[in-house]
């Protein structure tokens, strides 16, 4: 009902601000079961699209300029396409990354227009970033008639915001967004980029997510450092191994013996990165065949590891995952995404979720004094043009 209503409101503000039928397309945001900070090292990652999207309007102008007009925030932005550069007014600069980097792989673009809208809690993990890039790349695509195919959507959209955000992203939440399948989990290994679509069999229990409302300011640098540090092992170990390219392919006994004495907080780091790739295959068997207890308990050592070594997690997403920790009715749960902030990711049974939500409410509201927002994710289809 709600994909229904707010494709149909950027459809008509389109309309009413330009005057012509535009193209309208929906990418939705994304959680991930498991497997965080893997995806640029190399490892893999469980992510789905779920139902709620970023759409946009879009049509073309007769000149060479760029007229974005973003709903949620009354907001609108004009560039000219001759002179793209990153702006400090955030939201355009997804958008203008995207048109950058089509022009940059050689594709002839065109004036257009485009109204922006969705419902993915911006700042809350759920990847509105990508969902908003690579709804943008879908729609110039469709609108030049450039047969991009959705990989390469999904490359350029994670090059857009590398320039244009500056967060060194790995490739996860483009590609869930774009490659979302109803009721499954992607099991994407980003080295390869090979993926499997592996069906989400938990009966009778319910993704909820809990949004601390918490937005660090930390969360780009210490995500760029996080890279940096993971770099740093890999060369440590390169030094005696030259066929170790990433964390994917170093082993425990490696970081023990190179890493370890020459860089303790790079050890950290990485140790977990290691144990994280292990875990996820792991989880990956046990929801094939639907042991999602055991699935629940990885997504607590995530955490652990995600807090105590990583070093992403703060006191609020801590607090959420400590809540739920020993309750019998949640199998699993853990901070979700980059970190510093967002939403922690809990697997509940079905008939103690509103129980949960009230008790969890009332509880972060009087220990953080902060508002606590909650969703129950629907897994749902990746990037569409739709037909409306
Ligand atoms: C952010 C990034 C992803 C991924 C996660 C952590 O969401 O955009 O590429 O690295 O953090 O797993």
């Amino acid at each position: 009902m709600q994909t229904f209503s707010i494709a149909h409101t950027v459809k008509d503000k389109y309309k009413t601000l330009f005057g012509t039928e535009p193209i309208v397309v929906r990418s939705p945001g994304r959680v991930n079961i498991i497997g965080e900070h893997t995806d640029y090292n190399e490892g893999f990652v469980l992510p789905a699209a779920i139902d709620k999207a970023s759409y946009v309007a879009v049509g073309l102008r007769n000149d060479d300029r760029i007229s974005l007009y973003a709903e949620e925030f009354g907001d609108s932005f004009e560039s000219s396409l001759t002179t793209l550069a990153p702006t400090d007014r955030g939201w355009p600069n997804y958008i203008l990354g995207v048109a950058d980097q089509l022009q940059k792989s050689g594709h002839a673009l065109k004036g257009f227009n485009m109204v922006l809208s969705g419902d993915v809690p911006i700042g809350a993990g759920l990847s509105s970033s990508a969902s908003i890039e690579c709804a943008t790349g879908f729609a110039l695509n469709e609108l030049f008639g450039l047969s991009i195919s959705r990989l390469e959507l999904v490359k350029l959209a994670q090059r857009a915001e590398h320039l244009f955000a500056g967060v060194r992203v790995g490739i996860m939440d483009m590609f869930a967004s774009a490659f979302g399948k109803q009721d499954h989990v992607i099991k994407l290994d980003c080295r390869s980029l090979d993926y499997e679509y592996v069906p989400l069999k938990m009966d009778g229990i319910k993704i909820v997510l809990f949004n601390s409302n918490v937005e660090h300011s930390l969360a780009s640098s210490e995500y760029n450092m996080r890279r940096q540090q993971c770099e740093a092992g890999v060369a440590l170990i390169k030094a005696h191994h030259p066929e170790v390219a990433s964390l994917r392919d170093a082993t425990m006994e490696m970081l023990h013996k190179y890493v370890e004495p020459a860089d303790a907080l790079v050890y950290k780091r990485c140790k977990y990165v290691v144990e994280e790739k292990e875990r996820l295959l792991q989880g990956c068997e046990d929801l094939k065949r639907g042991d999602i207890k055991a699935l629940g308990k990885k997504m607590f050592a995530t955490h652990d590891g995600l807090s105590k070594e990583y070093e992403v997690s703060c006191e609020e997403l801590d607090f959420l995952v400590d809540q739920v920790r020993n309750k019998e009715a949640v199998l699993g749960a853990r901070m979700m995404g980059g970190g510093f902030g967002g939403c922690t990711i809990n697997l509940v049974r079905e008939d103690a979720v509103e129980d949960l939500i009230k008790e969890t409410t009332t509880n972060y509201n009087q220990q953080m004094k902060l508002k606590l927002l909650s969703y129950i994710a629907q897994i749902e289809d990746g990037t569409s043009v739709l037909s409306i």
